[in-house]
């Protein structure tokens, strides 16, 4: 059917035009209609309303009417920041930090990222495709319409470039855009350890010129951490990156006040990302600058570490993103709406913000804005239909439930 009405719409959130990311104050506003339709051609939103005007149905032709019977409809989500090529979880890390053992620890002997890319190496191209598959499919069952996957797990250019031709070959194959970020420094192999400036330009001379050639990458990415990447070595690599064309993001503040923020402001990235040690001067950079700061709720839940300062964030009017920063040590979960709760309940987001961070907002980060994010007409037709009497509020508060009746699409 190319032509689809969806009518009886408990309530339908989201419609604005949403070109533009929403600040501070007002993300705690969700326009929406209650008891309303939305009418879509071609996979493409063409418009909307409410039932006391329900439109003349002239043309019947290839038509498809679904009765939402008190079911409600949002637009899916957008999911940011992923790693979801990996090899194999690391589940015996999680049991070491039950027992006690900090993650920083449990990567200092050898574990953590090192242990991921060992996992890369003893992997087959195919059968990290086959595992990343089932994983990018479980997100979209979620209620993910729009993803950005990482690379990072390589270290070296031919580990990294068998992650990329994972991510690529689930982008050329996927029902879903699937943006790609070639995280270039994400931790120091071990043959490297002694010295890291010769391991940034290993991936400066090496690396790089070979992603540039390539040209299957859309941002490039750093982990600006003690302990893993000074903001100087980030700079380097982050300049080699945009002079090849990719675009600047930067894991920043996750463990420590690392500098990665005012890095990002200076290198006008696309965003920074975690923002745990966020300092009020970070704050107020960020509030002068275009740079998106996305909070990665499952990360900090599964590693307890300090929430982001979010509230401060939004009363200095930034457009908070949110992500779920899929991956094996920090963030085992692709899952939009478990992000979302954890926003509300461990982080004090408001319901409308955690939405709007996860939709409008999460779209202009992937440059997606035009076709993603809200309700409007131009837009495509990406949906999330509830289960019958469910509203957002109750997606949120039932915080272990699947609120999802049916993605539409
Ligand atoms: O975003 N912070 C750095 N990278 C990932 C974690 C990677 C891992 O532990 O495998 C993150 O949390
Ligand atoms: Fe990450």
């Amino acid at each position: 059917m190319s032509k689809i009405i969806l009518k009886n719409i408990a309530t339908l959130y989201g419609v604005q035009q949403g070109h533009q990311p929403i600040r501070g104050n007002e993300m705690q506003d969700v326009p929406a209609l209650q008891n309303a339709w939305v009418r879509a051609e071609h996979g493409f939103i063409t418009d909307f309303g409410l039932m006391s005007q329900f439109p003349q149905i002239e043309d019947w032709t290839q038509l498809k009417i679904v009765d939402c019977e008190h079911r409600s409809v949002l637009p899916a989500f957008i999911d940011v920041h992923t790693h979801l090529v990996f090899a194999q979880n690391r589940s015996q890390e999680f049991r070491d930090r039950l027992k006690g053992r900090s993650y920083q620890e449990i990567a200092a002997r050898g574990g953590g990222i090192l242990n991921s890319a060992n996992h890369i190496k003893q992997c087959s191209e195919d059968e990290l495709y086959a595992a990343a598959k089932e994983r990018l499919q479980d997100c979209i069952a979620s209620g993910t319409c729009a993803i950005e996957i990482k690379s990072g797990y390589g270290l070296e250019w031919p580990e990294e470039l068998k992650m990329l031709r994972v991510i690529y070959k689930l982008k050329l194959e996927s029902a879903i855009p699937i943006k790609i970020t070639f995280l270039a420094a994400h931790a120091i192999p071990k043959k490297w350890q002694t010295d890291t400036d010769g391991y940034v330009n290993y991936i400066i001379t090496e690396s790089i010129p070979q992603i540039a050639a390539q040209g299957f990458a859309d941002y490039i990415d750093v982990f600006c951490e003690k302990g893993y990447f000074t903001p100087a070595q980030c700079a380097r690599i982050l300049e080699c990156g945009i002079n090849a064309g990719l675009k600047p993001r930067i894991h920043a503040e996750q463990l420590s006040h690392s500098g990665g923020t005012a890095l990002g402001v200076k290198m006008h990235a696309v965003s920074v990302d975690h923002l745990e040690y966020c300092s009020d001067a970070d704050i107020e950079l960020l509030a002068h600058s275009k740079v998106m700061p996305v909070i990665l709720p499952g990360a900090a839940f599964f590693l307890q570490l300090p929430s982001p300062p979010v509230r401060k964030m939004l009363q200095a009017g930034l457009p908070l993103v949110l992500a779920s920063d899929y991956n094996p040590g920090s963030s085992p979960s692709g899952h939009m709406l478990e992000m979302m709760r954890l926003a509300c309940i461990t982080m004090g987001m408001q319901i409308e913000e955690a939405f709007n961070a996860s939709t409008i907002n999460a779209a202009c980060t992937l440059n997606l804005q035009n076709q993603y994010g809200s309700i409007w007409p131009g837009k495509r037709m990406h949906l999330i239909l509830t289960k019958p009497h469910w509203d957002l509020t109750r997606m949120i508060y039932e915080f272990s439930s699947n609120p999802i009746d049916e993605i539409i699409c």
